[in-house]
């Protein structure tokens, strides 16, 4: 039987690598996403190409659903059928959690309870569906953190995770339902959005080398990560769903860096010191914030055969090499231009 797949937030970095993933493998896939005014469909662009949207029997389609809004949720469940639910969709900056504290708990833990319950109702119990649960959630619990490590949310973002985890762990305990959750450490691309501190960076130092831009601004740079590849994460989400039993799974490298370690490497690449181009400032603290993550996903190696294939070093150059050739810039083009960049910054 062909697998039909539906992922909220399929416009997303994640939901973009995971419906290439399930394409390549046979699915149907349909991805709902929510009306915007302007086009937010730049990581799927490619699909769309691909996959005649006019053609009834089409592999990929775009359809609009919203986690707010159950009817819509129904809708789409009950029109498409789906054997797999990847619930992707978030409001998923921490930052900005703490200025839409309301909207982002909607979106992110009834968002997925409508979902599972919308599911149990249309009576679907052989759907298999996955929450995008997140490390955030262990928050302020020191590293390293496994399956079993308390949780200690430290924002809105947090909070709502935590609650969407253990939505989904109730909708599998008292209904049956195959409802899994992966916990994803961060997880980075060249797709990934412009405001998370990675992306920020990259994109920053492609702005510097073109002469768009001076200096970086950003909030903590003590702040510790365990940064992985969303490509290698979308398998791990998969495996997850394929598994013989509905279960919770860290999905993480099991490396730490800090965000000084990140400025390090990408600057480094072009040979520049990234303290002649950053400036700390209060203006991107958070009120609170998750001091260290480092996870152990030793459970999803055991048990789902998973492991990253993409390191820290091959993931700062990937990043960056994109953003530079989306300016027309190759690595070498890009460092010769930094050359002429030092001593100016330098005041020489
Ligand atoms: N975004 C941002 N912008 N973060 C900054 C900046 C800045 O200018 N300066 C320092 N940071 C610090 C943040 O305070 C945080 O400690 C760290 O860099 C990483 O921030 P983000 O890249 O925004 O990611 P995050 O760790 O808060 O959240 C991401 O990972 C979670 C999994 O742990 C998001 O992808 C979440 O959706 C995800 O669940």
């Amino acid at each position: 039987m062909t697998k039909r797949a539906l992922i909220t937030g399929v416009v997303g970095q994640d939901g973009s690598y995971l419906a290439e993933l399930l394409l390549s493998k046979g699915y149907i896939v349909r991805g709902i996403t929510r009306r915007a005014s302007y086009p937010h469909t730049q990581r799927i662009d490619h699909l769309f190409k691909q996959h005649d949207d006019r053609d009834p029997a089409t592999q990929f389609r775009v359809t609009y659903a919203d986690l707010t809004d159950s009817s819509s949720l129904g809708n789409v469940l009950q029109e498409f059928e789906p054997t797999e639910v990847y619930n992707l969709a978030a409001q998923s900056h921490v930052g900005i959690s703490f200025e839409t504290g309301e909207s982002t708990l909607d979106i992110n833990a009834i968002g997925p309870f409508r979902l599972l319950d919308s599911i149990r109702r249309a009576g679907a119990k052989d759907v298999r569906y996955y929450q995008a649960s997140s490390s955030e959630m262990f928050g302020a619990s020191p590293p390293p953190q496994s399956e079993a490590t308390p949780f200690l949310p430290q924002s809105p973002y947090g909070v709502s995770k935590v609650a969407a985890f253990y939505l989904t762990r109730m909708h599998r305990i008292a209904y049956g339902m195959f409802a899994s959750n992966g916990i994803l450490f961060n997880h980075e691309s060249p797709r990934r959005g412009l405001n998370f501190v990675t992306r920020k960076i990259t994109l920053s130092i492609s702005q510097i080398v073109a002469g768009e831009l001076d200096r970086i601004q950003l909030g903590n740079l003590d702040a510790k990560r365990d940064w992985g590849f969303s490509g290698d994460y979308v398998e791990g989400i998969w495996r997850i769903l394929q598994h013989s039993e509905p279960d919770d799974f860290v999905i993480a490298t099991g490396e730490m860096h800090t965000v000084r370690d990140f400025l390090g490497k990408t600057f480094g690449i072009l040979d520049l010191d990234w303290e002649d181009f950053v400036t700390q400032t209060d203006r991107f603290l958070r009120p609170a914030e998750v001091p260290a993550l480092l996870g152990d996903a030793t459970k999803a190696r055991k048990l789902l055969g998973w492991k990253p294939t993409v390191g820290f070093d091959e993931l700062c150059r990937m990043m960056l090499e994109s953003d530079l050739a989306a300016k027309g810039l190759t690595l070498d083009q890009a460092k010769a231009k930094a050359k002429l960049l030092k001593p100016r910054r330098r005041g020489a």
